[in-house]
């Protein structure tokens, strides 16, 4: 009796670890990671993962054919190459223990066209660091004007990097005065099929607007069953001053789970989500 008590209580402190280290809602971020200077600013900063964009430009002062920069629309210069971000990255995490990882965030198929070859030695089973592969891929609520990326292009590409976690989601409009709005089963069967039809098999996760998917709790949580073979996640974000309904989002979050929920909201939202604290019973 006393021995299964000793492994049970065992078992369930191994439980309770891994729930900690499974709560994704931790992972903190920075955003357009887009410049040399606030590149060196975040790799000497806590955050966990660089998010960063994408375009085809120029490096400023230079000429010749556009190449991948750090930038986003409308602007096509910056003083860091993609090249450039991702060998920093690569460098820092060599030499430190704790690793920061990257979100690539690709505004045209062009541009992730262009970058194949950058990101390839990096997507090599000997590099660890966190890699996803970002871009709009279908058109989603409210009244999206914004032209997705090519989707049956990003997925083709994006599955060359199997290490890769591919981050798709749909174009939004939403926020000033557009206050009400969700995803719809279509554009989540949209998805669904997409990735059916191009035989996605990576690890995925799906960037959701906080104040659309706080109204469409149903349909995601489909999205993700229907998902669970990849290892499917919701990467729920926000645009500062988006409207958001904080209980509805709170269940959403807690009725996915923290462990499938990375959320890259502003701070001020988080703080008022009170999100539950460890179980910490384990330990007792
Ligand atoms: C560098 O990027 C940060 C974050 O996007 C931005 O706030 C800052 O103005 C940029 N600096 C330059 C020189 O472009
Ligand atoms: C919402 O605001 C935009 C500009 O901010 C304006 O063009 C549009 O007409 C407004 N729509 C409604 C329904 O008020
Ligand atoms: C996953 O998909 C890629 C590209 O479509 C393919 O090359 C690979 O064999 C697949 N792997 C598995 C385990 O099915
Ligand atoms: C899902 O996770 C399991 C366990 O870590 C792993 O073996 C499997 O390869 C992963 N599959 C995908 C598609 O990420
Ligand atoms: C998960 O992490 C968030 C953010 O750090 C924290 O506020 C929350 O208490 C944690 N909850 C659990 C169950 O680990």
């Amino acid at each position: 009796m006393f021995r299964i008590l000793l492994v049970l209580a065992f078992a369930s402190c191994i439980k309770g670890d891994e729930d900690n280290m499974k709560n994704l809602t931790t992972v903190t971020w920075a955003h357009a990671v887009n410049n040399k200077t606030y590149l060196e600013a975040t790799l000497a900063s806590e955050v966990s993962m660089l998010e960063a964009d994408i375009v085809l430009g120029h490096v400023i002062g230079k000429d010749g054919p556009p190449i991948p920069i750090m930038a986003h629309p409308p602007a096509t210069t910056s003083d860091l190459t993609l090249a450039d971000f991702l060998s920093a990255v690569s460098q820092y995490n060599n030499v430190n223990s704790k690793q920061k990882g990257v979100k690539l965030d690709f505004k045209s198929i062009e541009a992730f066209e262009k970058a194949q070859d950058h990101i390839a030695p990096f997507a090599k089973p000997e590099f660890t660091f966190p890699l996803w592969l970002n871009a709009d891929i279908l058109p989603g609520p409210v009244e999206a004007t914004t032209k997705p990326v090519d989707p049956v292009k990003f997925l083709t590409l994006g599955s060359k990097h199997s290490r890769a976690v591919l981050s798709v989601g749909w174009t939004t409009l939403y926020g000033g005065n557009i206050t009400e709005g969700e995803y719809s089963r279509d554009q989540i069967g949209s998805m669904l099929r997409l990735l059916n039809e191009n035989h996605v098999n990576q690890t995925v996760t799906f960037p959701v607007r906080a104040g659309l998917a706080s109204n469409s709790q149903p349909v995601i949580l489909d999205l993700l069953r229907e998902t669970g073979s990849l290892n499917s996640s919701i990467t729920v974000w926000s645009s500062e001053g988006d409207p958001v309904e904080v209980d509805r989002l709170r269940a959403l979050l807690l009725t996915v789970g923290l462990e499938r929920t990375y959320l890259d909201v502003p701070h001020e939202l988080a703080a008022r989500l009170r999100l539950p604290p460890p179980d910490n019973k384990a330990k007792n």
